[in-house]
C-alpha cells in the first residue's frame, strides 16, 4: 500500500487552490438519477469516493464520461438496475444517497445496508423513516434495504437528528413526490444548500435549505443540470490549520469564508491573523507557535466534526492545554493513539480528549485509520522533527485531492512512497 513520507519543520508559505467539496459532489452526482436529461458537473475533485460514485452509477446503467479534467457528464435516461451492491457500499457509505433518487424516479431501490464504520455506528434509520413517511414501503432483508413505492407523496418529516446525508436523501426523494414535503430538524450544512441549489437548477421547488426547515413542492419530472460545485470547506480548513501549526502564511484560493466561520474563529483564538475575500481566505501566523484552543463539535453552523482531528493535532503542539469534545460521532479519536506515538501529551476521557501542548513532536511510522484522522497525522508530520511515514494513505485519497502535491507547493517536504 502507498505511504506518505514527511520531513517536518518547514513553515508553509504560498497559495493553494481548494478543490470542489467531496460531500457536495457525491449527492449531486447521485441527483443525476432524478432526470432523463444530460447532467454536467464542474469543479469535480479527483478523489477515490468520486470514482466509486461513478462506478456505482455506471453499474446501474447511467452513461458517465469526462468532458474535461474536472467536468463529469452523466445521462441516466436508461437505468436498468436500481441497486447499490455491498461491494461498493462497504467502501463508501455515501452510496446510501442513491436510495432517495431511485425510489422517487423508478419506484424501487435495493441498497446494501451500510455496516458500522471506524468512527461510530452510523445508523440510517432516519433515511428509512423519512422514506416511509413519503409513502415508500421499506424492509431490510439479507443485509439489503429494499424500498418500493408507486409515486411518493409529500409529507411532513421531523428528523430525530439533523443528519446530513439523510436530509439530502429525503430532499432528493421529495422533489419528485406528489405535493408538498416539509423536512423539519433538517441539516443546515453548506453541502445540503449546494445540492438544493443544483436541484433548483433542475426545476425543483425548494425553499429553506440552509435553515432547519426545508419545504419542497414535488414535480412530475426534472431537467438535467449544468452545475459547478462549491469549494471544499474541510480541505480549506485543513490547509489553514497546516499553516497555523507550522507558523506559516497561506492563502486558500476558492475557499468560501461563510462556510468556515466557526473554524476561522478558533484559528483566530489560536493566534492567527485571518483575512478573507469572497473567494479566498488567508492565514498568517507570523512564525508564532499556536495557542491551545477548546473545541466542541456540533452540526453546522457549529464546529465541524470533520475538523476535529486537525484541531487535536494543532493542540498537540500548541502553547497551553486544549480540550476537544466530539459530540457527533462516538468513536472519532483513533488519531489520538497515533499522535501519542509522535510524543503528543493527550488523555482520552469518553468523548473528550485533553491535550497538553508540547513544544516538539518527533517523527515515527504511523497508520492512517480514517479520512480525517489521516489528515491530522499529515499535519503532525509537518511539524515533527525527523521523518514521519504514514501508511494506508488510501484513506486520505478518499477526501483530499493530491494532498502531497498541494502541500509540496507550499514548501512542505512531502512525498508519496510506492507500495512497500
Ligand atoms: C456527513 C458527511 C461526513 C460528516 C457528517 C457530520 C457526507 C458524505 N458525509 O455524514 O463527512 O462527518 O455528515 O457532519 O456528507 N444518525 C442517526 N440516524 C441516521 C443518520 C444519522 O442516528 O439515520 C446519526 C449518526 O450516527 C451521527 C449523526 O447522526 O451520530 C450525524 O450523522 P450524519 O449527519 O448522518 O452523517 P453522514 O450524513 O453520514
Amino acid at each position: 500500500m502507498a505511504r506518505i513520507q514527511i520531513e517536518g519543520g518547514v513553515p508553509l508559505e504560498g497559495s493553494v487552490q481548494i478543490s470542489g467539496a467531496k460531500n457536495a459532489v457525491l449527492p449531486i452526482l447521485m441527483a443525476s438519477l432524478l432526470s432523463k436529461q444530460p447532467c454536467r458537473l464542474k469543479n469535480v475533485p479527483h478523489l477515490k469516493d468520486v470514482t466509486t460514485t461513478i462506478e456505482l452509477l455506471a453499474q446501474m446503467g447511467a452513461v458517465v464520461g469526462l468532458a474535461d479534467q474536472f467536468t463529469i457528464e452523466l445521462v441516466a435516461d436508461s437505468v436498468s438496475h436500481q441497486e447499490a451492491p455491498y461491494e461498493l457500499v462497504k467502501t463508501m457509505r455515501a452510496s446510501i444517497l442513491v436510495l432517495g433518487p431511485l425510489v422517487a424516479r423508478f419506484g424501487r431501490a435495493k441498497v446494501s445496508l451500510p455496516g458500522g464504520c471506524a468512527i461510530g455506528a452510523r445508523p440510517v434509520d432516519q433515511h428509512l423513516k423519512g422514506l416511509e413517511a413519503l409513502g415508500a414501503s421499506v424492509r431490510v432483508e439479507s443485509g439489503y434495504i429494499q424500498a418500493t413505492a408507486d409515486r411518493l407523496k409529500g409529507a411532513k418529516i421531523v428528523l430525530d437528528t439533523a443528519t446530513v446525508t439523510g436530509t439530502e436523501n429525503l430532499m432528493m426523494a421529495a422533489v419528485l413526490a406528489e405535493g408538498e414535503t416539509l423536512i423539519e430538524n433538517a441539516a443546515q450544512e453548506p453541502e445540503v444548500v449546494d445540492l438544493a441549489n443544483c436541484l433548483i437548477s433542475m426545476g425543483a421547488e425548494i425553499s429553506g435549505a440552509g435553515s432547519n426547515c426545508i419545504r419542497i413542492q414535488g414535480q412530475a419530472e426534472l431537467a438535467g443540470y449544468d452545475y459547478s460545485v462549491l469549494a471544499d470547506r474541510i480541505e480549506a480548513g485543513t490547509f489553514l490549520v497546516a499553516a497555523a501549526m507550522t507558523g506559516g502564511h497561506v492563502q486558500a484560493r476558492g475557499a468560501v469564508p461563510d462556510t468556515l466561520d466557526s473554524v476561522l474563529q478558533k484559528l483566530e483564538q489560536s493566534g492567527a491573523d485571518i483575512s478573507t475575500g469572497e473567494h479566498w481566505i488567508e492565514l498568517n501566523m507570523h512564525g508564532r507557535r499556536p495557542k491551545a484552543v477548546d473545541v466542541s463539535t456540533a452540526p453546522f453552523p457549529g464546529f465541524p466534526t470533520d475538523m476535529q482531528a486537525q484541531f487535536t493535532a494543532l493542540n498537540a503542539i500548541a502553547d497551553g492545554t486544549g480540550i476537544v469534545r466530539e459530540n457527533v460521532f462516538e468513536n472519532r479519536f483513533m488519531h489520538v493513539l497515533e499522535l501519542q506515538r509522535l510524543g503528543a501529551d493527550m488523555r482520552l476521557e469518553g468523548n473528550t480528549v485533553i491535550i497538553r501542548g508540547v513544544p516538539k513532536l518527533t517523527g515515527a511510522p504511523l497508520m492512517a485509520t480514517d479520512l480525517r484522522a489521516s489528515a491530522s497525522l499529515v499535519l503532525a508530520g509537518l511539524v515533527a522533527s525527523d521523518s514521519t511515514i504514514i501508511d494506508r494513505v488510501y484513506h486520505i485519497d478518499r477526501g483530499y485531492e493530491n494532498i502531497e502535491e498541494k502541500l509540496g507547493q507550499l514548501g512542505a517536504r512531502i512525498k508519496r512512497l510506492p507500495a512497500g
